[in-house]
């Protein structure tokens, strides 16, 4: 079964709104593509003026962060029918850096995965191991923790629409990617995870990324292992190099040496 690619930029706390806009309208027919999914996840405030420049283009607009509530007294944050209303169709769920720095827990990961299918968004959902975790030898016993804890009680048919990024925390925003044969067995090995929980059509049909220092220099080589259906870009997400990423089967790296 083939699966089609995804590649998303994860904006982080980057671009005002104006400055999103003209993000946008640069990165427009460099990421123009027939081959794969395009999203963009922006933050909050800029989604409304995001979709506005999207629309007519590939680019589909996402969300970094979402609540697990309807609505209410929570406040500052932004609820799934908020964000379907203003024409989000994606959300990145347990980022790194949200589980870090905002105390984002497996159980509270799984409660917003339940609640953006609820609402049609397709989460993208992240998992990823530390360095000392990956030097003591568990980085696939705490990979399968995170999603065997973030897809409970969510049905086959919910789970084979997800995306599943893998992101290892040493990889990201360092410089250091993951070597393609490391990135390749831990997506492997999620999909074997999901084939236990579910079942093998099911794995096969989820989409999983890989992020962590991507750039147009190593996408075609990650993006073309069996188990990696795309990324999850930071940085590079932020520069026309993005086009480059996008469209990284037709784009060729020229070694001047
Ligand atoms: P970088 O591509 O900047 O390493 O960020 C990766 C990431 O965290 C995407 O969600």
């Amino acid at each position: 079964m083939s699966r089609r690619k995804i590649i998303a930029g994860n904006w982080k706390m980057n671009m005002t709104p104006s400055e999103a806009v003209a993000l946008i309208n640069t990165l427009k027919p460099l990421v123009a593509t027939e081959h794969a999914d395009v999203v963009f996840c922006v933050p909050a405030i800029d989604i409304i003026p995001a979709v506005e420049a999207a629309k007519g283009s590939n680019i589909k607009i996402g969300a970094q962060n979402m609540y697990f509530e309807e609505k209410g007294a929570f406040t500052g944050e932004t609820a799934p029918s908020m964000l379907t209303d203003a024409g989000v169709t994606y959300v990145i769920i347990g980022h790194s850096e949200r589980r870090e720095y905002f105390g984002e827990t497996d159980e509270i990961v799984n409660k917003k995965v339940l609640k953006a299918f609820e609402h049609n968004i397709t989460p993208i959902v992240c998992c990823g191991e530390t360095l000392t975790q990956r030097e003591q030898g568990v980085t696939i016993d705490f990979v399968r923790q995170q999603i065997k804890i973030a897809f409970l009680n969510v049905t086959e048919e919910q789970v084979a629409k997800a995306v599943i990024a893998y992101e290892p925390i040493w990889a990201i925003g360092t410089g250091k990617v993951a070597t393609t044969a490391q990135a390749q067995e831990v997506c492997a090995a999620i999909r074997d995870c999901i084939a236990e929980i579910y079942d093998e059509v099911t794995a096969e049909a989820v989409r999983i990324q890989y992020g962590g220092s991507v750039t147009a220099a190593t996408a075609a080589e990650l993006f073309s292992q069996k188990d990696i259906d795309g990324g999850l870009v930071g940085g590079a997400s932020l520069k026309p190099d993005f086009g480059q990423i996008v469209n990284y089967d037709t784009f060729k790296v020229v070694d001047y040496q």
